[in-house]
């Protein structure tokens, strides 16, 4: 048989759940809707940290209000800059200390580096709002504006080291109108993102996602790759 890993690395269930750390930089609508989702759904997966490495953004907010322990690394202390390993290495600290076992970023505005990558690549997934490759890095939204494509959406992706170029797992698309903005075609965008989440995080806590010597495999059973 060949030989493959489930990418939550067990077949999680509701009464035990799989424990995932959501990372944001910023406003965390997406943390919330997925932290929404897990509490009125009883999932097989379980936020049981934030962690920004920003302090004092509407994220951390959110979450305190939904009762998440949150943790805030920063990229500077008193003592000057991290560099990105010994960043990295703070953040990973605090991924075993509250016993994480998948990591999802939510709007993380940073890269990963192998440090964290030798440990958590394979455990770790991103969204991002456009449909993948197209459209990568920081500005997906103005880009897709520029460039005037029919459609946009939102994809869900493994993080490797490059800017959204992880494999992807799951893509969700909207219509693009003609006098949308960046804030109507992200608001349009982050409808879909806060279904997709909730539903491409169950297929991994339930083990239905596989990294294979091909890449991934998804068990969909009666869920749609593309949506
Ligand atoms: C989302 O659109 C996500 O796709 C992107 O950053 C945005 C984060 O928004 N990676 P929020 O912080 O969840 O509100």
């Amino acid at each position: 048989m060949e030989s493959s890993s489930a990418l939550g690395g067990r077949a999680a269930t509701p009464s035990s759940p799989l424990r995932c750390a959501v990372l944001i930089s910023g406003s965390g609508s997406g943390m919330e809707a997925l932290v929404r989702s897990q509490q009125a759904n009883n999932l097989a997966h379980q936020t049981v940290v934030v962690l920004s490495n920003k302090p004092n953004v509407e994220g951390l907010k959110r979450a305190a209000r939904l009762q998440i322990p949150t943790v805030v690394v920063e990229q500077s202390t008193s003592q000057g800059p991290l560099s990105r390993e010994e960043h990295e290495f703070e953040i990973m600290k605090h991924l075993e200390a509250h016993d994480v076992e998948f990591v999802v970023l939510a709007g993380y505005m940073r890269l990963m580096s192998p440090t964290i990558l030798e440990r958590w690549g394979g455990r770790m997934v991103n969204i991002h709002p456009s449909l993948l490759p197209h459209f990568p890095g920081a500005h997906a939204h103005r880009d897709v504006l520029k460039a005037q494509p029919s459609m946009s959406g939102c994809t869900i992706h493994l993080v490797d080291e490059g800017m959204d170029t992880g494999s992807v797992l799951a893509q969700a698309s909207v219509p693009l109108f003609k006098d949308d903005g960046e804030g109507e075609l992200s608001d349009r965008v982050k409808i879909e993102e806060h279904r997709l989440y909730p539903e491409v995080l169950t297929w991994i806590a339930e083990g239905r996602v596989h990294l294979t010597k091909h890449g991934l495999e998804v068990d969909a059973r009666e869920d749609r790759l593309v949506c």
